[in-house]
């Protein structure tokens, strides 16, 4: 399956408003697909999502260790797939899923059937919903493919475990203490409001 055909079910890109309630009117962000060619933007969501709170490591890290750099490599051959949130044409968050293997597991890794998700949104956009909306959109294309997603989140990221709890991710048992989470679509049915909206 290739990359992005099912994302977006009407159009190539889609958009959405950002928070503005009592502030300056702030422009809209689009939605559009993760190519397999963006690896530096990647590169900068790995980095800002391993150094969610300090500095501890830099982007030669990121591309030196095989566990941070296989988070840079979007292979839709393998089902990958991913979605990119775009202000004034500028890309300011990537929420993407990826197929790795017990031979090179990410921190998340659950089994080769469920991608590993990451989201990062840029400094200077974040609290406005752009996270948010790339997760819901991650997984609109989970439930359409019926996959379950999984993803790793370090203690004390209140503000990323927010998130993906409201969503219905839950703690895999056996792996809570490691921060890995899994979403599965049949929790999520139309009867289920637990789902991505
Ligand atoms: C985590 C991250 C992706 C969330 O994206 P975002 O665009 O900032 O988040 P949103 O504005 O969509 O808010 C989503 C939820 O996050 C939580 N949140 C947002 N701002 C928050 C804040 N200042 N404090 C605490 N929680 C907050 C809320 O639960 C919010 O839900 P709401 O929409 O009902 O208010 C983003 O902050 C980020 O990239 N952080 C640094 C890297 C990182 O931690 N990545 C995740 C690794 S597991």
């Amino acid at each position: 399956m290739t990359s992005g055909a099912d994302t977006v079910t009407t159009s190539r890109r889609t958009t959405g408003a950002v928070k503005s309630a009592k502030m300056a009117p702030v422009s809209a962000f689009e939605i559009r697909h993760l190519g397999p060619d963006e690896k530096d933007l990647l590169v900068t969501a790995t980095l800002g999502n391993l150094n969610w709170r300090e500095g501890r490591f830099s982007r030669f890290d990121v591309l030196d260790n095989p566990t941070f750099a296989h988070y840079t490599r979007l292979v839709p051959d393998r089902g990958d797939f991913g979605l990119v949130a775009e202000r004034d044409s500028r890309p300011v968050g990537v929420g993407w899923a990826l197929f790795t293997s017990a031979d090179e597991p990410g921190y998340g890794y659950v089994d080769s059937h469920t991608p590993e998700f990451s989201v990062w949104v840029a400094d200077d956009a974040r609290g406005l919903g752009i996270g948010r909306a790339l997760t819901i959109r991650v997984l609109a294309v989970a439930t359409r493919r019926a996959i379950p997603v999984s993803l790793s989140v370090e203690e004390g990221n209140t503000r990323a475990s927010k998130l993906y709890k409201s969503l219905g991710f839950t703690s895999v048992p056996g792996c809570a203490d490691d921060g890995v989470m899994i979403w599965h679509p049949r929790d999520h049915t139309r009867n289920n409001k637990k789902g991505p909206a």
